[in-house]
């Protein structure tokens, strides 16, 4: 276990970055290269551990990968390129991975196991479990079919429609997958807006799918094509440097070629009623995804209200807006997102009682927080701990933007599994 300390001087953030890949980009372009027909090459892939995961766990199920360290090249068959791996598939800390993989494998026809760390055998798994076994699928689980790991008798599935009870992304695109290899048409309805990459991904393959508001018919079975994916950077970790510039006088930065998704942006329409300065420029498109520099600058905040269905689209951007929120004049109130206490960590608790320690104003309620924020008072430092939560260490870390002593983060290595460079790119930012 690493302890890494961040110096909170307040030195202004300024200058240009181009932040890593997007993880969830990452993940779906190596799926999806490995159950194409033909090649794909991937740049920008994100070396993180998560994505790391799901490229061993693909290259065990049988899939050519060359890495050249710039580019990931996979070689696919196919879904029947696929073979049974000859051992348990390791997903690490990746919900992703876990979930898409369970969609995939439940119609592939052999016998798999999907096992990971200590904090992926505590999450929900029963949200993707539950609809595969209407399927037809044949999985079982610990505690009731509720916790991985996960084991797998893949076979041909049937068409179903399905409401989901959550938006969630990684259930969504864990029956799409199935959905692709199902004779028939799988209809499955959304109860709010859920990120939208495995969409746009099916339609740069080749693939078909039809969506309507919140619902998304595909017809299958379906074959894809191979292409060039470049991944955009990964605007959830893009919010660390802006919330760095928005907490720290005398800051402005731009981030290049960041994924500006509109199903992930959600941080920039609220930090933009918060009164944030942030500009978009260069707009285009890659693969099917809306790509932009994004230039933020320093300036005053006030509160805001954060609940319904804007929260799916800045999630995993939570933890850093309540570290904003203690900046911003006023109360910020964040509800409506139960979902954050089955993250890596229960993230509604950990936000609260690390930020508390280094002397924030904020505190627990069933669905959120409630953050009173003050501006200019500055945070105590000290020590805290990631609890093993890599968007939980980043916040921390920049939690000493606004400390005039150090902040040492205890877990710190929990960083890399999206982020292996965050330490040194945000040195290089301070001037
Ligand atoms: C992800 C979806 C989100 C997000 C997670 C990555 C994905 O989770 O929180 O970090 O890549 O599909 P949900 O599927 O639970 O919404």
């Amino acid at each position: 276990m690493t302890e890494s300390t961040f110096f909170g001087e307040g030195k202004p953030i300024a200058g240009e970055i181009a932040v890593p890949g997007d993880k969830s980009i990452s993940h779906r372009a190596v799926i999806f290269g490995s159950i194409a027909s033909g090649t794909t090459t991937i740049d920008g892939f994100l070396r993180g551990n998560d994505c790391l995961s799901t490229l061993a766990c693909m290259r065990a199920l049988g899939v050519g990968i060359d890495d050249s360290g710039d580019r990931i090249t996979v070689h696919g068959h196919g879904f029947d390129g696929l073979k049974e791996p000859s051992s348990v598939l390791d997903v690490g800390n990746s919900g992703t991975t876990i979930r898409l993989l369970s969609g995939l494998l439940s119609a592939r026809p052999f016998y798999t196991v999907l096992a990971g760390d200590a904090s992926i055998h505590k999450r929900p798994m029963g949200r993707v479990i539950d609809p595969l076994t209407m399927m037809g699928g044949k999985l079982w689980a610990r505690r009731g079919n509720r916790f991985a790991p996960i084991s797998i008798k893949g076979r041909p599935l049937h068409a179903i429609r399905y409401t989901l009870p959550v938006a969630s992304a990684q259930v969504k695109s864990a029956l799409l997958l199935a959905g692709l290899q199902t004779e028939g048409v799988t209809v499955l309805t959304e109860p709010g807006p859920s990120r939208d990459h495995t969409e746009r991904m099916i339609q740069a393959f080749g693939g078909d799918i039809r969506t309507e508001g919140f619902m998304h018919r595909i017809a299958g079975p379906q074959t894809l094509a191979g292409i060039h994916v470049r991944v955009p950077g990964d605007f959830s970790s893009a919010a660390f440097f802006i919330a760095a510039a928005l907490l720290t006088p005398g800051s402005h930065l731009v981030l290049r070629s960041v994924g500006v998704n509109p199903t992930r942006i959600g941080m920039v329409d609220i930090l933009r009623k918060m009164g944030g300065n942030i500009h978009f420029s260069n707009e285009r498109d890659w693969n099917g995804e809306p790509v932009a520099d994004i230039e933020v600058e320093y300036g005053t905040l006030r509160a805001a209200e954060i609940g319904g269905p804007a929260i799916p689209r800045l999630i995993d951007e939570l933890p850093v807006m309540a570290l904003i929120a203690t900046e911003a004049e006023g109360t910020t109130v964040i509800k409506d997102a139960a979902e954050l206490k089955v993250k890596e960590t229960n993230r509604i608790q950990t936000t609260v009682e690390q930020l508390r320690k280094i002397g924030a104003d904020i505190e627990e309620t069933d669905d959120g927080m409630i953050v009173r924020g003050h501006p200019g008072r500055r945070f105590t430092g000290g020590t805290v701990d990631s609890a093993g939560d890599h968007r939980i260490g980043m916040m921390l870390a920049i939690a000493a933007q606004k400390s005039d002593n150090p902040v040492s983060v205890c877990n710190a290595e929990a960083m890399a599994v999206s982020f292996p460079s965050f330490r040194d790119r945000l040195a290089a930012l301070k001037k």
